[in-house]
């Protein structure tokens, strides 16, 4: 089975965030840039975060609150180990994804937008992942696995959570 090494993000702090988004002060409309970097570099958004951008693109909280908003892919709370992503487009669908889904729900014991309670994942819908000719997929941050089935994650979750023992 391919394994996938679990990130590690930096601890947010006010003054590393200032830091990461510094390249951006002289570029308007690079708030998004920004949010990125944030994300990137903390797995997330921190609340703090949002004065400090404001400032800096002379915006206020609200305008930065509802950019952060708007766009689904900016996580508001730190993120598990992995990220796991479960298809719920057509071709994925016709092929169990929604059963599947289920399980995954349930072996991690947590929904959508939401973190098991061990810290280690973190899990998302997606719409298609490119794979659909070997549905259901899912992936774990970066990495697609094909034909899943609610045995082989429980195989892949076990396999992961052991490698993230390993990796502190
Ligand atoms: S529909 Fe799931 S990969 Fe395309």
């Amino acid at each position: 089975m391919q394994s996938v090494t679990p990130r590690k993000f930096a601890d947010f702090s006010l003054a590393a965030a200032s830091e990461a988004v510094e390249e951006f002060r002289a570029q308007p409309g690079a708030l998004i840039n920004a949010l990125h970097k944030l994300q990137d570099t903390f797995g997330y958004v921190d609340e703090a975060a949002m004065t400090m951008l404001g400032k800096l693109f002379n915006l206020s909280r609200a305008e930065v609150h509802g950019v952060t908003s708007f766009y689904h892919d900016f996580r508001r709370t730190p993120p598990g180990r992995y990220t796991i992503k479960v298809c719920q487009a057509e071709a994925c669908q016709a092929m169990g994804s929604e059963a599947l889904t289920d399980s995954i729900k349930e072996a991690l014991g947590c929904d959508f937008h939401e973190t098991s309670k061990d810290g280690l994942f973190t899990l998302e819908p997606v719409y298609c992942l490119g794979n659909c000719a070997c549905s259901p997929n899912i992936m774990v941050d970066e990495q697609v696995f094909a034909r899943v089935s609610s045995d082989t994650f429980k195989k892949l979750s076990a396999s992961l959570a052991s490698n993230a023992a390993e990796v502190k």
